[in-house]
């Protein structure tokens, strides 16, 4: 399986430092044909990234959308406008969305439905919080997730994303043990609402991923690439995650 290395810049990054970073790590990935490599600015420098990209083998992402294809959405993005501005995928449901903006399952459920009726892959987050895990509640959490967010979707042009909130922005990853196991529950949920384990999905791990332990991380069976957010800012550090290698 071809792994994906995504990049989640968040609420960082202009325009020209966009450009800036492109044009440092477009030629490093040159020859790298085994990962899919996906860059997720903010949609004010989306598409000066898809200019820079042209030609390239990175894909380009947003990082949220709104379900409605036009219309008096005030703020909003539509799907259209993100293929518009040169995106192939969307990150949908990631925790700081459900956290700070108040994104539940059935919202997650509409914007994914939204993207594939537009054409974009979806990169769709779930984890669990430090609460959640300390009351024994993780794979009740994670379940309810993928269920409800996936309802009614195809598994095709999907990729997964398991970030343990406690995990993400913190420097505390999650061990390869923790990492593996949600993952092969997340394959079994998947047995359950496909009646296959849909072998093509991938499932990213997500959560203070570095050069230095990117490693270990991709070396779990059930873990088929990694959303970066803090260590993916610099083309020098990501670009040491986008190269990793397996261990055994
Ligand atoms: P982090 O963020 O790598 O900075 O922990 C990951 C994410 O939120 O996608």
């Amino acid at each position: 399986m071809k792994y994906v290395i995504a990049a989640n810049w968040k609420m960082n990054k202009t325009i020209s430092e966009t450009r800036d970073f492109l044009k440092t790590f477009i030629p490093m990935v040159k020859g790298i044909a085994d990962v899919d490599i996906v860059i997720a600015p903010p949609f004010t420098a989306l598409a000066a990234a898809a200019e820079e990209l042209k030609g390239s083998t990175v894909a380009l992402s947003a990082q949220d959308m709104f379900w409605e294809e036009r219309g008096a959405y005030t703020g909003e993005v539509a799907p259209g406008m993100l293929l518009d501005a040169g995106c192939s995928h969307v990150i949908i449901g990631h925790s700081e969305r459900r956290q700070y903006f108040h994104e539940d399952d059935a919202v997650v459920n509409k914007k994914i439905t939204a993207a594939h009726r537009a054409g974009l892959k979806v990169i769709f987050c779930v984890g669990e919080s430090l609460e959640e895990r300390e009351a024994g509640k993780t794979f009740e959490v994670i379940q309810r997730e993928v269920e409800k967010g996936l309802a009614n979707v195809s598994p095709d042009n999907l990729v997964l994303a398991y970030e343990p909130i406690w995990a993400i922005g913190t420097g505390k990853t999650a061990s390869a043990e923790q990492a593996q196991e949600v993952h092969a529950f997340i394959r079994k949920v998947l047995v359950g609402l496909y009646g296959s384990p849909a072998e093509g999905l991938r499932i990213l791990y997500g959560g203070s991923v570095t050069p230095e332990n990117v490693n270990t991380l991709m070396a779990c069976k059930d873990v088929h690439g990694a959303l970066v957010g803090g260590a993916s800012m610099k083309p020098e550090s990501f670009i040491n995650i986008v190269s990793f290698k397996k261990e055994n």
